[in-house]
């Protein structure tokens, strides 16, 4: 008889609670090594989640429903190494790819970060590691901000007429990651009113925000175990429609797997930012 039990993994997930202050809470990111500051004013909450792999059922998981979706398309940039290369290659192939898969009428890709996990090391610029916090990478505030930041003032105001969102385009590097995984929380059980916290999300370059996302028991996980660089995940951080159902907000995080094989390498990945426009 087939089995009807999911193949699920206990992960210990980190969500949001207020400084105890009553300050308004950031994070800081991209911080020089020499820095003392703290990264963030607020205590992470840690819950253990049953995680979903879903290797083998991604078709139930779409962009538009779900928030993310899984595809297989190796990259013919695969070095990652070299800045001016990546940008070069990469950004152009991922662009394609994003333009192809959506259908959208423009695509700008405006940011990236390369993730090699180093035990024990803390996130910094130039060692940036898996996230450990459950997060949306852009509010509605700061999609906006992007726009106007990454095209020209000529340009801003009518793309903003139209529907536009934030993609990410997450792929491993070099080896599966097994180890770190993201993982990506359904859209459809997100409450968008009630589980998303607006946080400053501080940079020396400049000043920004994210959510962070508060604890609710109706969400559901998910990740696909053993992710290899020929696979990528679209992430949906931001959607301008107001249609209903569609999704906007997709909260991830990197989580430990107790069930990655000991000999696992670190994860390596790359995450492309983009924005994606449509007449
Ligand atoms: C992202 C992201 C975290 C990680 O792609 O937006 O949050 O650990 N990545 O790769
Ligand atoms: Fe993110």
């Amino acid at each position: 008889m087939p089995s009807l039990t999911l193949d699920t993994v206990p992960g210990d997930l980190f969500y949001f609670s207020p400084p105890a202050d009553g300050s308004e809470p950031y994070n800081r990111v991209n911080t020089d090594p020499n820095s003392t500051l703290p990264l963030s004013n607020w205590t992470p909450e840690k819950h253990t989640v049953q995680i979903e792999n879903v290797r083998g059922r991604e078709a139930f998981y779409t962009l538009d429903e779900a928030g993310f979706q899984y595809f297989k398309h190796p990259a013919g940039h695969t070095a990652f190494i070299d800045e001016d290369q990546i940008k070069a290659e990469y950004y152009l192939e991922s662009a394609d790819l994003i333009k192809e898969i959506t259908g959208a009428s423009r695509v700008v890709l405006f940011d990236h970060t390369i993730r090699r996990r180093i035990p024990g090391q803390v996130d910094m610029v130039g060692k940036r590691q898996p996230v450990k916090e459950v997060h949306v990478d852009q509010t509605t505030s700061s999609a906006i901000s992007r726009v106007h930041l990454h095209l020209p003032p000529s340009e801003a105001p009518e793309l903003l007429k139209h529907r536009f969102q934030i993609i990410n385009l997450w792929r491993p590097i070099s080896h599966p990651a097994f180890d770190m995984p993201l993982t990506l929380c359904d859209y459809r059980t997100v409450d968008t009113e009630n589980d998303l916290v607006a946080v400053a999300r501080i940079a020396p370059e400049r000043r920004g925000q994210t959510y962070r996302v508060k604890y609710n028991p109706q969400h559901q996980w998910k990740y696909l175990k053993g992710m290899t660089p020929e696979e990528f995940v679209l992430i949906k951080c931001f959607d301008s429609t107001e249609e209903k159902g569609v999704s906007i907000y997709t909260p991830h995080t990197a989580f430990p797997d107790p069930s990655a094989p000991d000999d696992t390498l670190p994860r390596e990945s790359i995450e492309l930012r983009a924005l994606v426009f449509y007449d």
